[in-house]
């Protein structure tokens, strides 16, 4: 079966941090939880994916094409990404400028960009502020247009790093219906995240990153009683035993 995302021996470095024979899969339709404690690589190796850092050594297949800087800018155009903080991906003067800009990118006529622009903003609930300058905007509202600017590109794999942190109850709720809507398309989904309630419910199967080495991959059932995940959780349950203690 062909995979959305292959990563095949990748090594790569920055000076003090080593990433050594990165080995993993995303399945096409899969959605795949990536997690791992602060500074493990889990931005880094989505980084490696889009071509925005280069492996040392071992490569990535998107769909069977292997990543290379020739080809990069053709094989994005296939990947959305979002990024942990959506103040680095906001940069046109207003909103709608900037949920137009990727689907310009594509060479949409301007008829298919405008629909596709005010059908993803009202998606994420945000379709009152297009001309609101995006240097005006709450984290969650900036995360939300973000994320429009994303599905207005329609891709075929998402890359969301933290997409939830910092978001309301009824944002979550709409992201859910993203998540369906998502499935029903059949979109390959790898996300970061350090919520159990997002790894339980949501991920078909866990890649978990320990100081730069996969250290599991396979079904989220048995993610769930292995070792390793469970370190890179945290024993929740532990915890709120000692805060319950702390209030006696
Ligand atoms: N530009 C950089 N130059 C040097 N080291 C870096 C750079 N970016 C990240 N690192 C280091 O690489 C390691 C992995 O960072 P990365 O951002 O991939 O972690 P992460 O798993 O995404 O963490 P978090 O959960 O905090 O987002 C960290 O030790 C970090 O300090
Ligand atoms: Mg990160």
């Amino acid at each position: 079966m062909t995979c959305a995302i292959e990563v095949n021996h990748v090594n790569f470095r920055y000076e003090e941090f080593v990433m050594e024979d990165i080995c993993m899969n995303l399945h096409r339709g899969e959605h795949k939880a990536l997690i791992g404690l602060n500074g493990s690589g889990k931005t880094t190796l989505f980084k490696l994916i889009l071509g925005l850092l280069e492996p040392l050594s071992g490569n990535i297949l998107i769909f069977d094409r292997r990543l290379t800087r020739e080809n990069l800018w053709e094989i994005r155009k296939d990947i959305g990404f979002l990024f942990q903080n959506p103040d680095d991906q906001l940069f046109a003067p207003t909103v709608w400028e900037d949920v137009a800009f990727g689907p310009r990118n594509l060479g949409l006529n301007e008829d298919e960009v405008a629909k596709r622009v005010e059908e993803s903003l009202k998606f994420v609930g945000m379709e009152d502020y297009i001309n609101r300058a995006v240097n005006q905007m709450s984290h969650g509202q900036a995360k939300r247009v973000a994320l429009a600017g994303i599905l207005a590109m329609q891709p075929k794999i998402l890359l969301l790093d933290e997409a939830f942190t910092g978001l309301d109850f009824p944002m979550v709720q709409s992201i859910v219906e993203i998540i369906s809507q998502l499935r029903r398309e059949g979109i390959s989904v790898l996300f970061t995240t350090h919520n159990r309630f997002f790894i339980e419910n949501w991920a078909d199967s866990v890649v978990a990153i320990d100081s730069g080495q996969i250290v599991f991959d396979g079904p989220t059932d048995q993610a769930l009683c292995n070792q390793d995940v469970l370190r890179q959780m945290g024993n929740w349950d532990l915890l709120e035993k000692k805060m319950k203690e702390t209030r006696l």
